[in-house]
């Protein structure tokens, strides 16, 4: 063999990296690459996961374009894995495949009421916003009060996203359709819920000191959940980031409020029990908890129900299944070791990789899919697992086979074509970019067809 194949699904940061670290290893053969991408756009949550208000992270963008502009990697956008092209399709043309398909659709919330109209998941709220293709163009944002399920970032995503007031929005990215339907939010009251206290919280101080920044709002806390807790207020001491969310939280509690035209409260020790309402989200039930002395909480039998018209859960992402690829059901990832993929024997199945969130699961920043990719990339080529022996190796047959099923895939001219569209759709209005939504329309901006 003198040139190695390896197909990479998903087109994210772990994807990316995973392909840059594989062209940048010492080895004894040359390796070719190509990056299939379900989407017509490359980036994965840094676009359509990343807040538009976020623009020095959404900025990692020229990382990874720097790595897909290189010439070295074919990328082949709007190409799905399990749709356009299957596993035995890979094996017939490639040596390994490396899966980084992330995780895009919410954890599951079990209890009464979650599927209620107006109870929505986080995933969704997200695509929408950073006007992701596959959702509706359309949001119901027509409620005063909400609760946000979850104390981890997205959490503070989306109840900063509801509670900004949309003129601070409008120097960023967010799409003209979002924009419009958040100026005409009647929204009052943002209410985040989490379950353990607020030395038990998931989210990062950066991230929470910015809620307490939005223009006209108050931030409301309840002094009931402070102090509830001395061992883990004593050890969140001992750690930079909840002491530094401690004083953020104190220095709320002392501010004046009341002249704010709308409130963010955080409350902490609540456990969801129920989504209320009959036909439509009309409020939520919790049980009040306290600390189990083990870092968990156990409810006290006291409940309580607050009246909101919507409700957001933010408790996690999950991994979606990919056909003839190994699962684990219960995390919702590709069982692996080290990033080979195992079966149900444990064995490790040969040319099958895993990186990046669909290895590890749904946490971390993108900075973290970077080492996740350096060891799926070296044990990928020690080889150890083995790889595939493909029947077709000759690079032009992928894009044969394509065209054959009649897939309108895009490459990377394709996406710097729709990348300077977006750019001078902005231009002019003193904004970055304006993302294009529909994937008709941005597959015809790619390909040269559109409309002029
Ligand atoms: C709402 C939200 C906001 C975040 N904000 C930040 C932040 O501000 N800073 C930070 O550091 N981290 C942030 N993160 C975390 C960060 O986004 C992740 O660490 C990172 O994106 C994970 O990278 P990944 O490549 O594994 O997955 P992804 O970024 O999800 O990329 C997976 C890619 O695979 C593609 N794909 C999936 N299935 C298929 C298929 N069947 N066929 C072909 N392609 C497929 C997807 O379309 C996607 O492009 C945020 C996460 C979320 C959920
Ligand atoms: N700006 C940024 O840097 C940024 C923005 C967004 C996301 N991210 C990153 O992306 C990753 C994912 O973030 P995330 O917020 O989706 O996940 P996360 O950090 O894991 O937070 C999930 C939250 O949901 C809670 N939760 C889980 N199940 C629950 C249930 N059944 N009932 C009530 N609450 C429940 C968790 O509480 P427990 O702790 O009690 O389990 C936790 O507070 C994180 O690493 C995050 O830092 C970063």
């Amino acid at each position: 063999m003198s040139v190695l194949r390896v197909a990479i699904v998903g087109a994210g940061p772990a994807g990316i990296y995973a392909a840059d670290l594989l062209l940048k290893a010492e080895r004894k053969f040359a390796v070719s690459i190509d990056l299939f991408e379900q989407l017509p756009a490359p980036y994965g949550l840094v676009r359509y996961g990343v807040a538009p208000d976020h623009p020095r992270i959404k900025g990692i963008v020229n990382a990874l374009r720097e790595v897909l502009d290189g010439g070295d990697i074919r990328l082949f956008a709007n190409v799905r894995f399990g749709e356009d092209i299957t596993l035995e399709d890979l094996q017939r043309h490639y040596h390994a495949v490396i899966f980084a398909t992330g995780a895009v659709r919410d954890a599951d919330l079990t209890i009464p009421g979650v599927e209620l109209p107006g109870s929505y998941g986080a995933a969704d709220f997200v695509s929408w916003y950073d006007g992701h293709p596959d959702v509706p163009r359309d949001w119901p944002l027509e409620h005063r009060e909400v609760a946000v399920i979850g104390n981890g970032n997205v959490a503070l995503d989306i109840a900063r996203m509801l509670a900004k007031h949309p003129e601070d929005l409008l120097p960023t990215e967010v799409p003209d359709n979002v924009y419009r339907v958040l100026e005409a939010s009647p929204i009052t009251d943002v209410h985040v819920f989490g379950r353990r206290g607020p030395a038990r919280v998931k989210f990062t101080p950066l991230e929470l000191r910015e809620l307490g920044e939005l223009r006209d709002v108050d931030m409301i806390l309840y002094d009931e959940d402070f102090g509830v807790d001395p061992a883990a207020e004593e050890l969140a001491k001992t750690n930079k980031q909840l002491l530094v969310i401690s004083r953020i939280l104190n220095s709320w509690r002392e501010r004046e409020t009341g002249a704010a035209s709308r409130r963010l409260h955080l409350h902490f020790y609540a456990k969801p029990l129920e989504v209320l309402g009959d036909g439509k989200v009309e409020g939520f039930r919790y049980e009040r908890t306290k600390p189990d002395g083990q870092g968990g909480v156990v409810g006290t039998g006291e409940i309580r129900e607050l009246p909101v018209q919507a409700l957001y859960r933010a408790i996690g992402y999950f991994g979606s299944p990919l056909p003839g690829v190994p699962f684990d059901e219960r995390r919702g990832v590709i069982p692996n070791r080290g990033g080979r993929a195992i079966d149900d024997n444990d064995n490790e199945v040969a040319g099958v990789y895993a990186t990046g969130w669909i290895k590890r699961g749904p946490v971390g920043l993108i900075g973290a899919t970077k080492s996740d990719a350096m060891e799926t990339v070296q044990n990928l080529l020690n080889g150890q697992a083995g790889w595939w022996t493909p029947a077709e190796p000759e690079p032009d047959a992928i894009r044969e086979l394509l065209a054959s099923r009649g897939v309108r895939y895009t490459d990377i001219h394709g996406w710097h074509r729709l990348d300077e569209h977006e750019r001078s759709l902005g231009t002019g209005r003193g904004r970055e970019r304006i993302k294009v939504v529909p994937r008709d329309e941005m597959v015809d901006i790619s390909v040269g067809e559109a409309a002029s």
